[in-house]
């Protein structure tokens, strides 16, 4: 431990990525259920070389300037990084880690299963089912929505979107993709590259896959929803605010579009006398898109990667302020 660089862990991480920052660093593992508060990871971060932080915690200048100049690296166990001010901490030449390519399938799978359980109204048959209302087969009950055949708009067509979408080739779907850039054919596959109005207008099922950033926040609202079908389905497992929850509350309330499945909300948790909540029409998990044993344990160990290439001085394998490199 003597001589090893002080490094603070911001919650319970999974054994295999903590062995393998434990090894290389003194580390402090923050102990509770929730997330340190502000003053408290201020506190905890003072004088530590390394940070390995999760979406839950701010990394702004006030923490930057609590832990010291000594801080040599920020390393993320998740892909999006929307909690941490890339720029101060290129400005102070502290690189970023994050965890991207570990999580995509998992992910994927999860829009899928929301996407399936909204058309299909899952969540609906199991309350029916345990509140003791199953009395007989009625064919005019529980009807949902056909995926196979449908079209699939995916906003955001990164990675994650992508693997999304080649799921969609199974059930013979089409698939539409709305981003500033088109993809090369190749990468693309038979997904279009279309505006977002045209994917709004013509999509049954709408997944959201772009990071968060000013261009993005509430990107889904009012006007967007006036565009879609009143039977479309809205699947969320990126950032609660890239959609509006007071436009996505009218929309689901008046019938204008049909349902929406969310991993993530804004804020998060969602209140508990939100008013999404008494919405029927609302499928919601807390958060899980990358929550399975395996992809958990990946994203562990590459972010102890990531930290340990950083306090090294060497280049992480994942950096999401590249920058930094040219600026050190
Ligand atoms: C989770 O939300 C992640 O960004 O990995």
């Amino acid at each position: 431990m003597a001589g090893m660089p002080r490094v603070f862990v911001t919650r319970k991480i999974p054994a295999a990525g903590l062995q393998r920052l434990q090894a290389g660093a003194a580390v402090t593992v923050w102990p509770g259920e929730l997330p340190p508060p502000p003053d408290i990871l201020r506190a905890q971060v003072a004088g530590c070389t390394g940070l390995l932080s999760l979406v839950t915690d701010r990394v702004d200048e006030a923490l930057l300037d609590a832990a010291g100049p000594q801080l040599r690296v920020v390393s993320q166990m998740a892909v999006g990084v929307d909690n941490i001010d890339l720029g101060a901490c290129t400005a102070r030449g502290v690189p970023v880690g994050h965890t991207p390519g570990v999580l995509t399938e998992t992910t994927a799978d999860l829009a899928w299963a929301l996407l399936l359980a909204a058309a299909r109204r899952v969540v609906d048959g199991e309350r029916f089912v345990r509140s003791g209302n199953w009395k007989t087969f009625d064919p005019l009950h529980m009807l949902g929505l056909d995926v196979h055949g449908a079209t699939l708009g995916c906003v955001g067509f990164g990675r994650i979107g992508q693997a999304v979408a080649r799921r969609a080739h199974g059930f013979g779907m089409r698939v539409l993709y709305a981003q500033p850039r088109a993809l090369a054919a190749a990468e693309a596959g038979a997904a279009r590259h279309v505006p977002l109005a045209s994917l709004l207008r013509e999509s049954d099922f709408i997944t959201l896959h772009t990071p968060l950033n000013p261009q993005t926040r509430h990107l889904i609202g009012a006007p967007q929803f006036e565009l879609m079908k009143r039977s479309a389905v809205l699947i969320n497992t990126a950032r609660g605010p890239i959609v509006d929850p007071q436009a996505l509350y009218a929309a689901l309330h008046a019938g204008q579009i049909a349902h929406a499945a969310l991993d993530v909300t804004d804020p998060e948790p969602i209140l508990m006398d939100s008013p999404l909540l008494q919405l029927e029409n609302l499928t919601i998990t807390p958060h899980v898109g990358s929550a399975t044993l395996q992809t958990r344990d990946r994203m562990a160990v590459l972010a102890a990667e990531n930290m340990l290439a950083g306090l090294a001085g060497a280049r992480m394998p994942h950096c999401a302020n590249p920058q930094v490199y040219a600026t050190v």
